[in-house]
């Protein structure tokens, strides 16, 4: 079986599809064991905590039987006080007399931080009716309600006195922060494989994108140059024949036969030079021979060697320049190309009378040299890639048009190459307007 691109591109799209859900299942299921993990060391906490309660409730009650102790037997004459003594003694105190809510307090913090849960807690210690046993501080008052209903919680033991046994409860308002957090890591590594491998996977479409595009326009243009050289190629073998044909040997058809022989070859010497000219500038090899040129003069050049062919075909062609110098230090044979190339393709890609407008401006640091033309257009998909090597637009019904795509790449180098820069502006079907701007400073 052949696979083709799109194929493959669908199989890893769902691939990688696949392994984001299978990667988000596993993330998530680790955050589950991460929690119950978490309530698990908090339920163990509150266990060390309820064993430990008795004994702190039992020292407190030795110490408060000191105290009281001392207080009869330093010969107390006032009844009240003998009272109050004699109540400290009795065994239906408060759970909140027998033990503070501070003492509570420090045994869960001692717990907690012995298992690493280092993340803010608020406490609270009822009875069976969910009444408070403690006086409570703003922040249990709070979360009283998540501490009866989601607060992992456990019923202890006080002393022998206190029957109805209390509940402790425990609630941690920022589980899921804290539990985030210990996971940041994994899931930042995980985040970043996953947008690696989609980084990867994108770049790699488009490289193939790239070069099947890159490759087909290599066919266009090996189909189009070897189509160019077959004419001339077969007018010149024919004119041979014709010399060497002993019936066609007057001197006025050998003359003709030479001529055409002549033309053809020019035609494909210049075919030549083309291809070669870019191969250099490809290499970067291109160098400019600079003198000082005259900007209008060679525009007005240009356009005179187009005049005919654009009154043929009842067009205009006109140029704006309040700029009788426009002195620049340039290569001439160069700059003649690039506005030879830009006026061809105005002519070229026009199904209407060409009406072609040059001007010529200059600014503070540039000149300014605009062809306009009431061509075909480009589209805005295709503004910035004309100027790619080789590269032709479809053009539909201007199929027949002849060329390589390589006029612009060239003229782009070449301006390039004088420090200026060229763009594009064009309305579908309206006409497109080439901008170069050449540095008057051009050293
Ligand atoms: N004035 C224009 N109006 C509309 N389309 C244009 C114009 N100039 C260029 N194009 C489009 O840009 C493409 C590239 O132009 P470029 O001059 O580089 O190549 P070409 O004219 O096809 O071949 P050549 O190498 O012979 O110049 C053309 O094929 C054409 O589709
Ligand atoms: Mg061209």
């Amino acid at each position: 079986m052949r696979l083709n691109l799109k194929t493959i591109v669908t199989l890893i799209s769902v691939a990688i599809i696949g392994l984001i859900i299978v990667q988000m299942i596993w993330i998530n299921s680790a955050i589950e064991v991460r929690k119950s993990q978490f309530d698990q060391d908090a339920r163990n906490t509150l266990i060390e905590v309820t064993q430990l309660i008795p004994k702190v409730v039992q020292q407190n009650e030795q110490n408060r039987q000191i105290k009281s102790q001392k207080k009869l037997t330093s010969g107390v004459t006032d009844i009240n006080a003998l009272f109050d003594a004699m109540l400290d003694n009795t065994p239906f105190q408060k759970v909140s007399d027998k033990i503070t809510s501070k003492q509570i307090d420090s045994l869960i913090k001692a717990q907690l931080q012995k298992r690493g849960i280092n993340t803010s807690y608020v406490f609270g210690v009822y009875d069976v009716n969910a009444e408070s046993l403690f006086e409570q501080d703003t922040a249990t008052k709070k979360y009283t309600k998540q501490l009866i209903s989601e607060g992992i919680n456990l019923q202890f033991f006080v002393d022998n006195f206190t029957l109805k046994q209390p509940i402790i409860s425990i609630f941690f308002p920022q589980k899921n922060r804290f539990i985030f957090k210990k996971m940041l890591f994994i899931l930042s590594i995980s985040l970043i494989l996953i947008l690696t491998v989609i980084y990867a996977f994108y770049f790699t479409v488009t490289t193939i994108h790239k070069q099947k595009q890159l490759s087909e326009i290599k066919n266009d243009f090996i189909n189009n140059m070897t189509h160019e050289l077959k004419t001339p190629i077969s007018t010149i073998q024919l004119a041979c024949e014709a010399l060497n044909d002993k019936d066609m040997n007057s001197p006025e058809s050998q003359q003709t036969f030479v001529a055409m022989i002549n033309q053809e070859n020019t035609r494909l010497s210049g075919l030549v030079e083309t291809v070669l000219k870019t191969a250099i500038l490809d290499k970067g090899q291109m160098k400019l021979k600079k003198e000082e040129v005259n900007l209008v003069e060679i525009i007005e050049q240009v356009k005179s060697k187009f005049s005919l062919k654009i009154k043929q075909l009842g067009g205009d062609i006109s140029i704006a320049s309040d700029l009788a110098d426009m002195s620049f230090e340039g290569d001439e044979q160069h700059l003649t190309n690039v506005f030879q190339n830009l006026i061809d393709n105005a002519i070229k890609y026009t199904s209407e009378i060409p009406q072609i407008k040059i001007s010529a401006l200059k600014t503070v640091k540039d000149f300014v040299i605009k062809v306009n033309d009431n061509g075909i257009g480009i589209s805005k998909e295709n503004l910035n890639r004309v100027f790619e090597k080789l590269y032709r637009i479809p053009t539909g019904d201007l199929h027949n048009v002849k060329g390589f795509g390589l006029g612009l790449n060239y003229v782009k180098s070449i301006v390039e190459l004088h420090g200026g820069t060229i763009s594009v502006k064009s309305t579908k079907d309206k006409g497109s307007t080439f901008i170069i701007s050449l540095p008057i400073e051009n050293k």
